[in-house]
């Protein structure tokens, strides 16, 4: 006998729901054509904190809640990436991702994401049907028993933030309350924090084309990229690049910047839900010539050769990786030419190498033309408040004169 646990997800409605629990019950035990015997068994999903790792017992979930109540909602997304629970709906046909499938997708993958809580919102969430499904459904929870599984210290951080909006490091219970206090209305992660790490790489990535750079999040935004090269050996900076890319292909994301923090040759991803993100002249300074050089190249690719979008996702082809027992670096292996595969890697660097060979060249005489000279000072100009325009102006004249330097011939 095989039970198949259906949960009903639920707001104030009764009658569809008691229809089909007793619909249900009544249907009984039925033998498929093999002779094996199958129970349906129906439950009411309830509320309350879900660490990303525990598993459903569900094998199907219907739907009814999750477009108003996002906390639910993101459990959905969990169980779909995590554990194959089949949705009536699926979120995903009417969401787009953020920062906690991506987490979802990645842990589930075998990347190293620290242990991650969503915890349900702060506020009641401003909806009429609100009141009626938390008392019948949100359970009471322990916040500072969360926060000790975890332990401390730890980030609270919006689960679709983005630009560190809401982000606060918690050292303790009081900081803990404090913080999920200011919360209010908005979806929080608590989430492992990674101590004490050697390098903050953070890689931008276009297309099959990922720079991965020195960060520094403390700094002001025109100091945060560091020019610095081989701060990563040759095999950490490989998986950091294998991580950006792996995400993206996975996501269908052309264009995402990654955050891994590495703690004694560990790459630990932390943010990586940056579709759309900043490349200003201001921010990227020294790398701002390689950022417009590969999105020149990527979309001459995609236009040239005809490259067709792909907005379905391949899923089941990574997550046959991830189930199997191989270890973290032969996965890695794996997505890594699945990934290339996706961006269509070979092709695309003899095209470069081919079709668009001239292009360093170009971009290099643009960066040291007048033009590009007038560029930058126009955005410092617009930048920054005057009397910072002639420091700032100098300032990435020089880091630009550095790129000449070392792209020179
Ligand atoms: N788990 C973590 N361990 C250590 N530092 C973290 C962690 N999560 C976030 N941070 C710090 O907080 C910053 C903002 O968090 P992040 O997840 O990048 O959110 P955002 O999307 O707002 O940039 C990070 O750049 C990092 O400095
Ligand atoms: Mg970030």
């Amino acid at each position: 006998m095989t039970e198949h646990l259906v949960g009903l997800l639920l707001g104030t409605e009764q009658d569809w729901p008691r229809a089909y629990e007793t619909l249900v019950r009544r249907l009984g035990a039925v033998t498929d054509r093999n002779g094996a015997e199958h129970r349906l068994r129906t439950v009411r999903v309830s509320i309350e904190p879900f660490g990303l790792r525990d598993r459903p017992s569900h094998d199907l979930v219907i739907d009814r809640l999750a477009y108003w109540y996002y906390h639910p909602r993101e459990w959905l997304k969990k169980v779909a990436l995590m554990d194959d629970v089949y949705l009536l709906n699926s979120p995903f046909t009417f969401q787009s991702m953020e920062k906690h499938a991506a987490y979802c997708a990645m842990m589930r993958l075998g990347l190293h994401v620290p242990e991650t809580v969503l915890v349900p919102y702060k506020n009641p969430v401003d909806h009429a049907k609100w009141a009626y499904t938390a008392e019948r459904y949100n359970r009471p929870f322990d916040l500072d028993a969360v926060a000790e599984r975890l332990g401390y210290p730890l980030f609270m951080k919006p689960y679709d933030g983005g630009a560190w909006v809401g982000v606060s490091r918690i050292a303790d219970s009081a900081q803990l309350h404090a913080a999920y206090d200011e919360s209010g209305a908005r979806l929080m992660h608590l989430q492992q924090a990674v101590e004490g790490y050697d390098v903050f790489a953070r890689s931008l990535s276009i297309g099959p084309e990922t720079m991965v750079m020195k960060f520094r999040p403390s700094l002001p935004m025109h100091e945060r990229y560091e020019v610095s090269h081989g701060f990563l050996t040759d095999a950490v900076g490989d998986e950091v690049v294998t991580i950006s890319r792996l995400v993206n292909a996975f996501f269908r994301w052309e264009f995402n910047s990654c955050e891994c923090l590495v703690r004694d040759g560990v790459v630990y991803p932390i943010d990586y839900a940056n579709a759309c993100p900043d490349v200003a002249l201001t921010s990227l300074h020294y790398y701002f010539p390689w950022a417009m050089t590969a999105l020149l190249r990527w979309t001459a690719f995609c236009v040239i050769t005809g490259r067709k979008a792909r907005l379905d996702m391949d899923t089941a082809r990574y997550f046959e990786v991830a189930d199997t027992t191989d270890g973290y670096r032969d996965k890695l292996q794996r997505y890594r030419g699945l990934a290339d595969a996706y961006f269509d890697v070979d092709d695309y660097r003899e095209f470069c190498d081919t079709t668009l060979r001239h292009v360093p060249e170009l971009v290099a005489d643009w960066v040291s033309s007048a033009d590009f000279d007038d560029l930058l000072v126009s955005t410092v100009r617009s930048t920054y408040p005057a009397h910072e325009h002639e420091r700032f102006i100098g300032h990435f004249r020089g880091l630009l004169d550095l790129w000449r330097n070392d792209n020179a011939g």
